[in-house]
């Protein structure tokens, strides 16, 4: 396995015509999309080591929970091509590891690499995490065709009981590009649309990093799916006036009593939903399952640059890239990158066992290995 995406082999292979991440047969590197300059551009980059993976996640050239485990992976394996001692797959480990707090599935994959390796001797450290790292990328395709599937049930339910097209709202970017394939939240929406179900998907967090803008509305518009894009503040208005059947949202962490770590304004909606009863879902692969937190509260919540808040970047008429002040010099900001949606506000879990309620019960009954 290779190109974890594509690769007509594997079950389940994503269609899409872009990947976020790539690694050609044999090659001791991997290609991956520079999401900064989405929508506009699609713009690939090599990374050749591992100062190079660390930075990618660092700087968000790549991003999404399952992504960043995966390229975190392929870190260890490059780092390990160039030194495979026990120091150096210390450092590695806890270099990569530094590079973002919140996601878990970057610490569940550098534990995976790690305990996969340190067994072995030195010199065969390193092919190891590079067969460690593939499978950790073919597994997150077929884990979220498998999320896809268990959605794509709740969809058609939808489907049945009113016409017209099912109006899913989802928030950030839980698509193909915050994955390897398919995406989280977005799976159903591709299944659905394979299937001939008509989709009409709301879309959002156009603050602080707009991810809905700039990343989902191009993934939705790649795939020819119907989207409308919002201001993160309409989506309460757009619940109370009925134009929503269902809400999908990704995760970077979910606590063992389902309480949902996911970018920033996804607990606003989560409110609203409740109050307007519109169902909640959140799609999530089991490593953002972290085990060892007994709640959402133990989270850490990274806190970004300001420049995010002060500012906007785009793109001008003569295609330039320019970013803007949008409040008065020396306003002070604040950046939280998510936030926590208690368990009691999502209506189900949809990972790639199925369905489950969002609690500590329900959970490890799905997951007896791990709880
Ligand atoms: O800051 P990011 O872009 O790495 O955050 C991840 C997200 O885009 C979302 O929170 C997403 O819903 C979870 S990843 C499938």
């Amino acid at each position: 396995m290779r190109d974890a995406a594509r690769d007509p082999n594997l079950p389940h292979a994503d269609p899409a015509p872009y990947r976020a991440l790539v690694r050609s047969p044999k090659a001791r590197h991997i290609d991956v999309i520079d999401q900064r300059a989405l929508p506009h551009a699609l713009v690939r980059v090599k990374i050749g080591d591992a100062e190079a993976a660390a930075l990618a996640i660092r700087r968000m050239w790549i991003r999404g929970a399952p992504l960043i485990g995966a390229v975190g992976a392929y870190g260890m394996a490059l780092a390990l091509d160039r030194e495979a001692s026990d120091g150096a797959l210390a450092q590695a480990h806890a270099a990569l590891d530094a590079t973002r707090p919140t996601a878990i599935n970057l610490r569940w994959a550098l534990d995976r690499v790690r305990a996969k390796v340190a067994p072995l001797a030195p010199s065969a450290r390193a092919d190891a995490a590079w067969a460690e790292a593939d499978a950790i990328a073919a597994e997150d395709v077929a884990i979220n065709h498998a999320i896809g599937e268990h959605g794509l049930a709740l969809l058609r339910g939808i489907a049945q009981r009113r016409p017209g097209p099912i109006r899913v709202m989802t928030h950030c970017n839980a698509g193909a590009l915050a994955t390897c394939g398919w995406g989280t939240a977005t799976a159903p929406l591709f299944l659905a649309q394979a299937e001939g179900l008509p989709l009409q998907v709301w879309v959002s967090e156009t603050r602080p990093r707009m991810q809905g803008a700039s990343l989902t509305a191009w993934e939705l518009g790649q795939r020819g799916i119907p989207h409308t894009l919002l201001p993160d503040s309409a989506s309460g208005l757009l619940m109370q006036r009925g134009d929503v059947d269902v809400v999908f949202v990704g995760a970077d962490r979910v606590a063992r009593n389902g309480d949902t770590c996911n970018k920033i304004g996804t607990y606003d909606k989560a409110l609203a939903a409740r109050d307007n009863n519109v169902p909640f879902y959140v799609a999530l692969p089991s490593p953002t399952i972290d085990w060892s937190l007994a709640s959402g509260d133990a989270i850490p919540i990274e806190t970004r640059d300001t420049d995010e808040v002060l500012t906007v970047a785009g793109r001008d008429d003569y295609g330039q890239t320019v970013r803007v002040a949008i409040a008065p010099h020396g306003t002070k900001a604040v950046n939280y990158a998510f936030d926590v949606t208690p368990a009691r506000l999502v209506t189900g879990l949809v990972t790639e066992r199925g369905v489950t309620r969002a609690s500590k019960e329900w959970l490890a009954a799905m997951f007896p290995e791990r709880a």
